[in-house]
C-alpha cells in the first residue's frame, strides 16, 4: 500500500474472516510482543479474546490483548464501551499485570454502552420475528444511539452532573415504551433512575480519568514514528460487519477494514499489512447462512438439543473435539468445513495482503479420525454453479450448496514441524488450495494452541 509520507510506523491490521472466533489473538500475540501500541477498534464486550498471562487463561472482552506484553493499549473510538465490564477486567488482571493502568488508554470519543442498552438488546431480540442470536451485550442499541446522536461519549463523563443527566434523560425518554415493558421497575421513574446512573458513572469516571486521551493525536504520535510498531486488534469479522456481513445476521459496527481503521483513529493509507484470520474449519454462533455447516444437535434457538453420545452427528463430534463454545456467552457454536468462497470474499472485501489459517493441527487429526477433510471451492445456487457468495439468501431462503474438494485422510503435526517445508504434504495441499482460490498468500499458519505455535512464511 502506498503511503502519503515515507517511513511511517509499521502497522498490522488483524481482521477476522468468516464469522469470527478464528484465533485473531494468535496473530495479535505474534506481533503484540514487539508492538509499541495495540488498538481495539470496534465492537464491545460481544468479543471474546482468549489470552494467557503467566500461564493462566483469561477471556478479554474489551482490553486489547497487547496488555499482556509491554505495549501501550488503546480502546479506540469505534468501540462501544461498557465501563462496568472494563473495570471488572482491570480488577481481574491487575495482580498479573501491575502496570495495567500505566499502559491502558481510552479515546475520549469512544461511545459509552450503558446498562439500558443491554435491556434494550434483550427486548429487541425477544420482539424480533427473525432472531439474530445477539450476545445480549447491548451492542445494537448502543450503536443505534450513536447513529441517532443520543449516545454519550467518554468525554461526556466530565460534564457537570446536570448536563450528563440531561443527556441520559433524553435517551431514556426515547426508549421509554420498551424500557417500561422490559426494563427493571426502577427504570420507570426516568428522573431518579438517571440520577442514580449519573452518580455511578461519575464514580467510574474518577477511576478512568487518567487513562483518557485524544485518540487522534495519541495514535498519530506512534504512526509518525518509523521506529514504532502498531497492531490493530480487530473484533468480530468482515462477515459480521454491518456493511459487508450477512445483514441482518451481523453485528452493529463495521468490523471490516473501514470501520476498523476509523475506529482505531487510522486512515486507509496507514496499514502496512492487512491480515485476515480464519480457522482450517469454520464456526458460527448465532443465526445466518453457513453453507458448509455440518449437521449437529443445535436447535434454531442456538441451544443444544440433548442427545445420546452414540447419536452424535459429525458436527457434534467436531464441536466437542475442537471445544467450540463461545468465550463471551458459552453458547455452542455451529461448525463446518472450510469454505474457500467465504475466505475469498473476506479477502476481497477487506483488501487483505495476507491470510492466517489457524487450527491446522485440529483439522488434520479430525481427518485422520473421520477419513477426509473438505474445502468448499464453489456453490450450486439457484440451479447454477457460482464462485461468489450470494447476498440475497435471506430473500430466496436458499442456502448455497457447497461443491467440495476432498482430501483423503488427514495429517499429524509434530513439534519438529517449525517451517512450512516441514509440514505434511496433505497440509501443504490444503494451504495451496486456499491460496489458489483466494489469490492471496497464506503467510501465517497456526499449528497448535500455544501462542508460539505459528509458522510465519516470508
Ligand atoms: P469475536 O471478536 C463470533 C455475533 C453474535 C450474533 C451477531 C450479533 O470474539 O470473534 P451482537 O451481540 O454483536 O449484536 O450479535 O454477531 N457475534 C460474534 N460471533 N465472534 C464474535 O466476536 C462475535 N461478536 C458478535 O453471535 O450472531
Ligand atoms: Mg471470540
Amino acid at each position: 500500500m502506498t503511503k502519503s509520507i515515507e517511513k511511517l510506523a509499521t502497522t498490522y491490521v488483524i481482521l477476522g474472516g468468516a464469522w469470527g472466533d478464528c484465533g485473531k489473538g494468535k496473530v495479535t500475540a505474534f506481533y503484540g510482543q514487539i508492538a509499541n501500541l495495540v488498538i481495539r477498534a470496534t465492537g464491545g464486550a460481544n468479543a471474546g479474546h482468549t489470552v494467557f498471562v503467566n500461564g493462566k487463561k483469561f477471556g478479554l472482552h474489551l482490553i486489547p490483548s497487547g496488555i499482556m506484553y509491554k505495549a501501550m493499549c488503546l480502546i479506540g473510538q469505534g468501540v462501544a464501551l461498557d465501563l462496568g465490564i472494563l473495570l471488572d477486567e482491570i480488577e481481574t488482571l491487575k495482580n498479573e499485570i501491575p502496570d495495567i493502568l500505566e499502559r491502558l488508554r481510552i479515546s475520549g470519543t469512544t461511545t459509552l454502552l450503558l446498562p439500558y442498552h443491554k435491556t434494550l438488546d434483550a427486548a429487541n431480540e425477544s420482539l424480533r420475528s427473525h432472531k439474530i442470536g445477539t450476545t445480549k451485550r447491548g451492542i445494537g442499541p448502543a450503536y443505534a444511539d450513536k447513529a441517532d446522536r443520543i449516545a454519550l461519549q467518554v468525554n461526556d463523563l466530565f460534564r457537570p452532573f446536570e448536563e450528563i443527566k440531561a443527556l441520559i434523560v433524553q435517551a431514556l425518554e426515547k426508549h421509554k415504551p420498551l424500557l417500561q415493558l422490559y426494563g427493571d421497575p426502577n427504570m420507570s421513574n426516568i428522573e431518579t433512575y438517571a440520577e442514580e446512573l449519573v452518580k455511578e458513572l461519575i464514580e467510574q469516571a474518577k477511576i478512568i480519568k487518567p487513562l483518557i486521551v485524544d485518540g487522534h493525536s495519541f495514535v498519530r504520535k506512534y504512526v509518525n514514528d518509523s521506529n514504532k510498531i502498531i497492531v490493530v486488534e480487530g473484533a468480530q469479522s468482515v462477515r459480521l460487519s454491518i456493511e459487508t456481513g450477512d445483514y441482518p445476521n451481523c453485528t452493529s459496527s463495521d468490523s471490516n477494514i473501514n470501520g476498523t481503521l476509523s475506529g482505531a483513529h487510522l486512515n486507509p493509507k496507514d496499514p502496512t499489512e492487512i491480515i485476515v484470520v480464519l480457522k482450517a474449519y469454520l464456526s458460527r454462533v448465532g443465526n445466518g447462512p453457513f453453507p458448509t455447516e455440518i449437521e449437529s444437535h443445535i436447535g434454531p434457538d442456538g441451544k443444544l438439543i440433548p442427545y445420546k453420545e452414540e447419536d452424535a452427528y459429525l458436527g457434534d463430534k467436531m464441536r466437542n473435539d475442537f471445544h467450540e463454545y463461545g468465550v463471551s456467552t458459552g453458547r455452542p457454536r455451529r461448525v463446518g468445513w472450510f469454505d474457500a468462497i467465504v475466505a475469498k470474499n473476506s479477502v476481497q472485501v477487506s483488501g487483505a495482503d495476507a491470510i492466517c489459517i489457524n487450527c491446522m493441527d485440529l483439522i488434520g487429526e479430525f481427518g485422520i479420525t473421520h477419513g477426509e477433510i473438505k474445502i468448499a471451492k464453489s456453490y450450486l445456487y439457484q440451479g447454477e454453479e457460482i464462485d461468489y457468495l450470494p447476498r440475497n439468501t435471506e430473500q430466496t431462503h436458499e442456502i448455497p450448496q457447497p461443491i467440495y474438494d476432498v482430501i483423503d485422510g488427514g495429517w499429524k503435526i509434530t513439534p519438529d514441524m517449525d517451517s512450512y517445508e516441514k509440514l505434511p504434504e496433505k497440509a501443504k495441499l490444503f494451504i495451496e488450495k486456499i491460496e489458489e482460490i483466494t489469490g492471496t498468500p497464506v503467510k501465517y499458519i497456526g499449528i497448535g494452541p500455544e501462542n508460539e505455535q505459528i509458522i510465519v512464511r516470508s
